[in-house]
């Protein structure tokens, strides 16, 4: 079985698709999910679906957190490292160790960073979407595995938008951990 390590932030609902994936027919497992968020509902998400859970708030030495993240990963012996609405950027000593994809709300090199579908929405863009890739120790400038388009209407919103962007997320990162299992 190849092992799947999932880093998540918030709601989860890419995690979610990933757990709900049944990727044993690939050969693959979810072995654990890294939230640094100890409110977030990822964690309940997976306490649910009864998968291990580690939880890595920030500290003010961010050098530290780096370490302890690093040994983690390590520990859980990844084949692949997913993101999945996780809201840190990794620094090289992680990227360059480890094999990790990223699901990023927008169609890079569009619109890197923390806010994609704001960002989109106020350069007037007519379409966005989501791209699955690799992560380097850039913000969003790893190479592009798949990307899905979607139009952005004139009555969107920013809550609108993402919503719609996360429902092509779920189903391209699934897609992609498919796709990629073989070959890991
Ligand atoms: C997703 O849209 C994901 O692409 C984005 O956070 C959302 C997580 O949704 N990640 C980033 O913006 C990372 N830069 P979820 O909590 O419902 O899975």
């Amino acid at each position: 079985m190849k092992r799947l390590v999932i880093l998540a932030s918030g709601n989860g609902s890419l995690a979610q698709a990933i757990f709900d994936a049944d990727l044993a027919n690939q050969g693959a497992e979810v072995v654990a999910l890294i939230c640094d968020q100890p409110e977030a509902y990822v964690l309940q998400r997976a306490e649910l679906r009864h998968i291990e859970s580690y939880l890595i708030p920030m500290v003010a030495d961010r050098d530290l957190w780096n370490i302890e993240l690093e040994n983690l990963i390590a520990a859980l012996r990844p084949d692949l490292v997913v993101s999945a609405g996780f809201m840190r950027i990794l620094p090289e000593v992680i990227t360059t160790r480890f094999k990790i994809i990223n699901s990023h709300p927008a169609l890079l090199p569009n619109f890197p960073g923390a806010h994609a579908v704001r960002d989109a929405l106020t350069a007037g863009a007519s379409e966005t979407g989501t791209t699955i890739h690799w992560v380097d120790a850039g913000i969003d400038t790893g190479e592009v595995i798949a990307q899905e388009k979607i139009e952005i209407l004139p009555s969107d919103t920013e809550e609108s938008l993402h919503e719609r962007i996360k429902i092509i997320e779920r189903g391209l990162i699934v897609a992609t951990i498919r796709q990629l299992v073989p070959s890991l």
